[in-house]
């Protein structure tokens, strides 16, 4: 654990936080946001929480114009006893540092950025709403601050962390969501940044879901990017298909996100001695599992997605419509569970919660 404290500069003017069951993802930021600097000189110095605020930066600040910048999202739960919990922040920082690695950012002490995320929820607590299926959604993100126009890893960055009261990712809340097969643009290549969390993954995704919300699509699933073949992840979230009872997730493979909720799903269906296969899967095979009425049911994991299943997969001029479009039995499982633990109202056997 890092030596440093952290300095609290109380915020005088509190916002009115937005009710609980009217909250959508992602539109509301609490009173207060932590923030760490890095020069070379120092290294990381000057953790402080201040009021929530805009930051200034030079225009010329490195992150503006190659994208040198890194994220995580996890989230916060009240429980029903009114306790504040996270749910396994320790993945969250382990693999913010595997990001900061392929972004050429200085590696953060993993248990000092717990420690600030938990700080920094204490002192937002009123801000952890507490309706059904709602949560404090975390960003903790990094930015290249050096103003230099060179290609060059910066020499100067900040650490922020920020808090968003949050309901349901998408629109369609919890209900089964409409997802199209992306056949023209690809997400990422093996080699490529797919693996880490970075903002331009993110950003070369939004043409092609601009394309398919104008047919009433939520997301695109993105195949591999050599062949368009083999399934990959949604951007939002990982991918899992239930075939003749084996539940299938694509491997992964350098250019799939890790997830932390995938791999907890992975983690709870071993629990439960359900078969569940890493593997490489096309769309061909998914396609004839679903002619042959074996595709019994598709979901996609996130921490903002949580368990989200999917009534409807549109590839080419075919839609394959799953589970009668609703919610199938293990989604429900999964979601009752999952959810259950980061609550607090079902036991947590793999010590995945964290008070704050
Ligand atoms: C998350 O699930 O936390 C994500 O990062 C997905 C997001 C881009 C909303």
């Amino acid at each position: 654990m890092s030596e440093y404290t952290i300095t609290v500069v109380k915020n005088e003017n509190p916002k009115p936080k937005p009710a609980s069951d009217q909250l959508k993802f992602g539109k509301y930021f609490t009173d207060h946001m932590f923030i760490y600097d890095y020069s070379e000189a120092k290294g990381w110095h000057n953790p402080r929480i201040v009021p929530y605020q805009p930051i200034v930066l030079d225009p010329a600040a490195m992150i503006f114009h190659y994208g040198q910048t890194v994220f995580e999202g996890l989230k916060a739960y009240r429980t029903k006893e009114g306790h504040i919990q996270l749910f396994r922040p320790d993945k969250n920082m382990e693999r913010l540092n595997l990001s900061n690695d392929r972004l050429c950012i200085p590696a953060i002490d993993e248990e000092f950025a717990i420690n600030a995320v938990k700080h920094l929820v204490h002192v937002d607590s009123e801000w952890v709403p507490d309706a059904e299926g709602t949560s404090l959604y975390i960003r903790p993100f990094i930015i290249a601050t050096e103003p230099y126009l060179g290609v060059n890893p910066s020499s100067m960055y900040q650490f922020i962390v920020i808090l968003s009261p949050v309901g349901a990712y998408y629109e369609s809340g919890i209900n089964p969501v409409k997802i199209a097969v992306e056949n023209e643009y690809v997400r990422a290549v093996k080699g490529g940044t797919g693996e880490a969390k970075t903002a331009g993954n993110y950003a070369s995704s939004l043409k092609a879901q601009e394309i398919v919300s104008k047919e009433g699509y939520a997301q695109v699933l993105w195949l591999d990017g050599l062949e368009k073949k083999y399934i990959e992840e949604v951007g939002s979230m990982n991918v899992f298909f239930k075939i003749k009872g084996e539940i299938i997730t694509p491997e992964l493979n350098g250019s799939i996100l890790n997830g932390v909720t995938r791999n907890s799903v992975i983690e709870l269906l071993r629990h439960w001695d359900l078969p569940v296969t890493e593997r490489r899967i096309t769309m061909e095979e998914l396609d004839e599992a679903y002619r042959n009425g074996e595709l019994e049911e598709a979901f996609g994991s996130g921490t903002a997605a949580v368990i989200s299943p999917i009534g409807e997969l549109a590839w080419g001029d075919k839609k394959l419509i799953i589970t009668e479009g609703q919610t199938g039995e293990v989604s429900k499982r999964l979601y009752d569970t999952l959810t259950g633990i980061q609550f607090g109202s079902v036991e947590d056997p793999f010590g995945w919660t964290v008070k704050v």
